[in-house]
């Protein structure tokens, strides 16, 4: 069923509340509805945004639109955390409307001001000839909840040579002046991360030029969410460049989702100060528009969306699509990111996997000390899963089990382990897995959906010397 222009631009009130409780209901029994991950109450999820601390709490919300698996318009949903794990809704956040958002409230960041969450952020507006406007807009939430928009833009318009394809600011605070860092493209079909400036988060807000982060090219037509990471004294770039040149940097998805970690930021130069060579964030099938957040104390974590830009999944079906990583803290390691799954206070039993009836929800641990070469199938006889780890590599390969578009994305992905790498740990949630290598220095992810969840267990080939164990995990959604 394809959902043509019109009815995905159509205004929300054309929606009964019948046909969202009928969706919401369906979300909710699926047997794809996940366990402890983050995802929608209905509709599509694409890009986490506004992740903050602020009043307390984790504050986080989710890009959604709400009556079905598709891009139609775009709101934001709230939820919030006391510890990155337990997230509970808070109902509607940022609305589409008219002037500035009617085709939709796009990506943006949100930093705690005083005793107020001040909130940045994209207007999407799609003109009669195809055309499209974006503006910056601000918003402010108190420690209620309550959201007031700030009527006119931060930023009406994208600069000179640039076209409407600009947005996605991430607001940061430092030496005492706000920055904003935004995704653009130059009239060229180059794409750029924009700076702007302002004293005040309200503004007035004015551009200083892009960012030099040390590659002049690479060959994209566009970036998507730019994110600046404060990590260990050092500063990581998080960003999504669309059709960047394989020969510049190879990745297998669409869309990348890649980093770099540099020694600093020269703000008064626009430039990053020895920036390290590019990595992908997740080296897995779905990942892509992480967001992090500068947290209160210095610590740094990342939530990552579990789906790509106009592609199908198997959950469409029922009305819903996407879903969220775990959020990962971060720490730097050399020239990388370690991404470390936040899930304490979710572990539950311990058990012995190896032929063990899983319910898929679970992280199994692979202890690698004497082990270079092994098979793990996770699977119902039907369905299955397949990591092989294998000269130096962790591969995994999910042509055995439904999943996302196969044939334009491809069923395996695999990851490089350290030499010295001791262990693998596999999370496992009805509908996605995450799987990492020593705690996260390499991160593995995707969407898998099994026809019989509650069927499936693990079966080791070729493993004398692999230590297995297992935990269950409690249900929280
Ligand atoms: C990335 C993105 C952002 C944009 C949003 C619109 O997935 O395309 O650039 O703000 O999604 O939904």
């Amino acid at each position: 069923y394809e959902w043509t222009t019109e009815q995905r631009y159509a205004s929300y009130s054309t929606y009964s509340k019948e046909y969202l409780a009928d969706l919401r209901k369906k979300q909710a029994n699926s047997r794809w509805h996940l366990g402890y991950h983050i995802q929608p109450l209905s509709g599509l999820m694409n890009d986490p945004n506004g992740f903050s601390y602020f009043n307390n709490e984790w504050q986080l919300f989710y890009q959604n639109f709400p009556y079905g698996p598709v891009h139609g318009v775009k709101s934001w949903r709230h939820i919030a955390s006391p510890d990155l794990l337990h997230w509970e809704d808070r109902g509607e956040g940022l609305m589409p409307h008219e002037p500035y958002t009617t085709q939709g409230v796009y990506s943006g960041s949100a930093i705690s001001v005083g005793d107020r969450l001040f909130i940045m952020y994209t207007g999407n507006v799609r003109t009669e000839d195809g055309g499209r406007i974006s503006t910056q807009l601000g918003a402010w939430m108190d420690k209620d909840g309550n959201i007031e928009e700030i009527p006119e833009p931060l930023i009406a318009h994208q600069p000179d040579w640039y076209t409407g394809h600009f947005r996605d600011p991430q607001i940061i605070h430092q030496n005492g002046q706000y920055y904003a860092i935004l995704g653009a493209q130059q009239e060229s079909r180059t794409g750029r991360i924009l700076i702007y400036h302002a004293p005040k988060p309200e503004g007035p807000w004015t551009l200083q030029g892009p960012l030099d982060f040390g590659y002049d090219n690479l060959g994209c037509y566009m970036v998507e969410c730019p994110n600046l990471a404060f990590v260990d004294g050092k500063v990581a770039l998080l960003f999504c460049p669309q059709g960047m040149d394989h020969n510049v940097f190879d990745y297998e998805n669409i869309y990348p989702n890649v980093y770099l970690i540099a020694d600093g930021i020269d703000w008064a130069n626009g430039r990053l100060i020895n920036p390290g060579p590019l990595h992908n964030v997740d080296e897995g099938f779905d990942g892509y528009a992480t967001q992090v957040v500068n947290g209160p104390h210095d610590e740094t974590y990342s939530v990552t969306w579990l789906g790509e830009s106009e592609v199908k999944d198997v959950s469409d079906t029922e009305g819903w699509h996407g879903c969220y990583s775990l959020v990962r803290k971060l720490s730097v390691a050399g020239d990388r990111l370690v991404q470390t799954p936040v899930i304490s206070g979710a572990e539950g039993d311990a058990f012995s996997p190896v032929r063990a009836k899983l319910g898929l929800q679970e992280c199994i641990r692979f202890n690698l000390t004497n082990a270079s070469h092994f098979v793990a199938t996770v699977g119902d006889g039907q369905e299955s899963l397949q990591l092989t780890v294998k000269d130096g590599y962790a591969t995994i390969d999910r042509s055995g089990v439904p999943s996302t578009e196969p044939e334009i994305y491809g069923s395996t992905r695999r990851m490089k382990l350290d030499d010295d790498a001791h262990e693998l740990a596999l999370y496992l949630d009805r509908s996605c897995f995450e799987l990492y290598a020593d705690g996260g220095l390499s991160v593995l992810s995707g969407r898998y959906f099994p026809t019989n969840p509650d069927d499936w267990q693990l079966t080791i080939e070729d493993a004398k010397d692999v230590q297995v164990s297992g935990v269950h995990l409690r249900t929280i959604y």
